[in-house]
């Protein structure tokens, strides 16, 4: 394939009909945060506020997840997120595996662009999709995993933790050792 770019890849998102999704999208949820970044953050899908407003993590767990950012020192847009489908499921449901399957090649391109030391998961969906396929999440989150040269690892969603403060205490001790590790090799 020749060179990849960004302009490819809008282009591909914007005009793609793969799946059932796209008839109900307002907008294509590409990314957000930094393209140079060596840290990049995945989510499940965009929720009604990212789907309005064209970028990920913007309603109520973006602000979470940026909370969770600017307390473990990073600048919200110093970092990549992206999600393993870019429109909206319907009621927020969880995206379905032939959904999935339909928006996965972008999200690796995307992949193939940043070049990330770091890929982080937020939640099941994400973890399941990238790092293993039995990811359990309250079992296996916050486990480094080195694969091809990128360091891995999966937490809670925002939204979970949103509906369950027991979540809180283990998702900040994800996040410190996000910080840790993107300290010690980036
Ligand atoms: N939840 C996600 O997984 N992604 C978003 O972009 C917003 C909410």
């Amino acid at each position: 394939m020749s060179e990849k770019s960004w302009e490819q890849l809008e282009e591909w998102c914007l005009n793609c009909y793969r799946c059932g999704l796209s008839q109900g999208r307002h907008n294509v949820v590409i990314d957000r945060g930094s393209r140079q970044s060596e840290i990049m953050f995945i989510g499940e899908g965009p929720g009604e506020q990212e789907d309005l407003q064209g970028r990920p993590f913007v309603g109520p767990a973006g602000q979470l997840f940026d909370k969770l950012l600017v307390a473990a020192g990073f600048a919200p847009d110093e970092v990549y997120v992206a999600n393993i489908v870019k429109c909206r499921p319907p009621n927020n449901r969880d995206p379905r595996e032939e959904e999935q399957q339909a928006c996965i090649n972008y999200l690796r391109y995307q992949t193939a662009l940043i070049k990330p030391k770091i890929i982080i998961c937020l939640g099941r969906i994400a973890a399941k999709a990238i790092i293993d396929r039995d990811f359990k999440i309250t079992k296996d989150r916050g486990r480094w995993i080195q694969r091809k040269g990128v360091w891995m690892m999966a937490t809670f969603h925002p939204s979970a933790v949103l509906r369950d403060e027991l979540k809180k205490r283990p998702v900040w001790e994800d996040f410190k050792s996000i910080r840790m590790k993107f300290d010690e090799i980036c």
